[in-house]
């Protein structure tokens, strides 16, 4: 996902009305012209995109196809290894490619028959409120370009790596994709900025950075972490606290660095009862509530 608040490059039009996108003063691809074309070319396609259209078609180099190549590969060992059976299954039966990177469009095509979860190509920013608002519509804003070669195992921004392998996987299951709605349900509902802030934690520590236990075994459930190769390795020497609502909701967190707390759920069922719960019936005062008890 690709959010106000998250790491993201800002992108300015240019008088030829293409894109130009600012990469920050550490980004492995700062000096790299070629990587800074692809990033430009790829922002100008997406912003060209309409509502209902397909996703563009971003014409790989073979550069980008071995990143994802090599991504792939060694997820494949650490997913069987540390991601819970629900993303497993989702894997299973959405059959990305390891090879080459599949187009967004094709990738929605496949997801529409197992979920109806289907991506929309993002240039740039998406405002929180249309980036948690479009899953109620099931659709996921998503990025398109790769993350810089020199950075396979991790990056603070997220790439097609993240939105497809990481999301994509899980959009591939219905049990996950009905707390994407209900997350998506939530955001719309809520008015203040607080209460969307609130929801949005609550969907960083789940679906995004979210563990469980299986069968006494700590895994993952949630996409960040399973599109990382390197943060995936790491998980499970963190500090890991019990599902609390009240705790995710307010805490703070890095978005530039591998997490240092992590919420651990009992199961996947615990997760749908108590997050998905929150979701279903959160309002403004409801969570101005739950922030009032946080302990600070
Ligand atoms: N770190 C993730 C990876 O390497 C990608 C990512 C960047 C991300 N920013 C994120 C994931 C924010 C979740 C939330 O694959
Ligand atoms: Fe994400």
């Amino acid at each position: 996902m690709f959010e106000e608040g998250q790491y993201f490059a800002p992108v300015h039009e240019k008088d030829d009305g293409t894109l130009s996108v600012q990469l920050g003063a550490n980004h492995p691809g700062l000096n790299d012209p070629e990587y800074r074309a692809r990033r430009d070319h790829l922002a100008t396609l997406a912003a060209r995109w309409q509502p209902g259209d397909p996703c563009p078609t971003a014409d790989y180099t073979d550069a980008e196809h071995d990143v994802w190549r090599v991504v792939s590969d060694v997820l494949m060992e650490s997913h069987r290894t540390y991601a819970c059976s629900e993303f497993l299954e989702g894997k299973e039966i959405l059959g990305l490619p390891t090879d080459h990177i599949p187009q967004l469009s094709e990738v929605s095509q496949t997801l529409a028959p197992l979920t109806g979860f289907g991506y929309q190509p993002a240039a740039g920013l998406v405002p929180l409120r249309a980036f948690y608002g479009a899953l109620a519509d099931r659709r996921f804003w998503s990025t398109q370009y790769v993350r810089h070669h020199s950075v396979p195992l991790y990056t603070p921004e997220p790439d097609v790596i993240h939105e497809v392998i990481g999301h994509g996987n899980t959009l591939a299951h219905p049990r996950f994709t009905a707390l994407y709605e209900l997350a998506g349900a939530a955001a719309r509902r809520v008015e203040t900025d607080d209460a969307l802030e609130f929801v949005s934690k609550v969907f960083w520590f789940t679906l995004e950075f979210g563990v469980l236990w299986q069968r006494g075994d700590l895994r993952a459930y949630g996409a960040g972490i399973l599109s990382s190769p390197g943060e995936i390795q790491e998980f499970r020497d963190v500090t890991i606290r019990p599902l609390d609502l009240v705790s995710m909701g307010t805490a703070n967190y890095d978005i530039t660095a591998y997490q240092d707390v992590l919420y651990a759920a009992e199961s996947f069922t615990h997760v749908e009862d108590v997050v998905g719960h929150f979701w279903a019936t959160c309002t403004d005062e409801s969570i101005a509530r739950m922030a009032h008890m946080a302990v600070r």
